[in-house]
């Protein structure tokens, strides 16, 4: 499984402050049956790590990963603050692309208010050549008051990523629901950890693919997808068509219509072997009020 966001890089951000963290925090990944990890650090308007200095961290981790012998593939991407994406040239969006893949880069939604700019932006953005992931919009006060919001900015090509543990719960049951609503109506298309330390929302994604595949009633291979071949896609810069997957059949067997003679004196049909129920009146249309 391919991890798309996460905060893996030690003293960079709000994720891990020490490179045992780090490392910790790749072994949990590995053991969790994730490959790959894109290390996404926060750009923020008041702290903007470079493309370059994002370039060099990966670079001087892998070394470590490499030393302590954990397979683990890194690459490099950014969580791109809205505010601050609106500003960047495309010189600086291809080096925060996710994968360096030149293509794809990952948006963080804001979690109070709604960015009037944003849906004019993604337009942009596919004319110069890019792509936007819409990182947890299930987390978002706006989309959480009204997720019809995120059908526009899909319609116009952007990708959602929903964060594992707002699946399975640890969010709380308001984002879980709108995880679940995203889920079910083809509005989440990838799933990422978003983790920050060994404890504090660690890396793992197998879990909010099993919940998720309970929601549309499928089995979670089916839903491989998000972790696997739809990252994968990002990563290259490729465009990306989610599969569309409708929920499944309910496997409970439809409650049986209850038919009963209601006329007086007339025992329960259930005592009357092999004579059918009488079909229920037509209801007549009201003519009048
Ligand atoms: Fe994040």
């Amino acid at each position: 499984m391919i991890d798309l966001h996460n905060h893996l890089l030690p003293g960079i951000d709000d994720g891990p402050r020490t490179l045992a963290d780090s490392l910790a925090m790749a072994r949990l990944a590995v053991a969790a049956g994730i490959t790959r990890m894109v290390c996404t650090p926060h750009v923020l308007p008041d702290a903007a790590p470079t493309p370059q200095q994002i370039a060099q961290a990966v670079a001087a981790l892998r070394g470590e990963l490499d030393a302590a012998g954990i397979a683990l593939q890194i690459d490099t991407g950014a969580e791109i603050a809205v505010d601050v994406a609106f500003e960047l040239d495309d010189d600086a969006l291809r080096g925060y692309s996710l994968g360096g893949g030149g293509v794809w880069v990952l948006l963080e939604m804001p979690f109070e208010g709604w960015p009037l700019r944003l849906p004019q932006f993604l337009a942009d953005l596919e004319m110069r050549g890019f792509r936007a992931v819409l990182a947890h919009p299930e987390r978002a006060r706006s989309v959480q008051l009204s997720v019809d919001r995120l059908r526009d900015l899909v319609g116009r090509g952007a990708l959602t990523q929903i964060t594992a543990e707002a699946v399975t719960g640890e969010f709380g049951p308001l984002t879980r629901q709108v995880a679940r609503t995203l889920v079910t109506n083809g509005l989440a298309h990838l799933i990422a950890s978003d983790a920050h330390s060994p404890t504090r929302r660690p890396p793992g994604l197998y879990p909010a693919l099993e919940q998720a595949a309970r929601w549309m009633r499928a089995e979670p291979a089916e839903l491989g997808w998000m972790v696997t071949d739809g990252p994968r896609a990002v990563l290259a810069g490729k465009p990306v068509r989610p599969p569309r997957l409708g929920v499944g059949p309910d496997p409970r067997p439809a409650p049986r219509p209850e038919v009963r003679d209601e006329r007086p004196g007339r025992p329960p049909r259930d005592a009357r072997p092999g004579r059918p129920g009488r079909p229920p009146e037509p209801r007549r249309r009201q003519t009048s009020r």
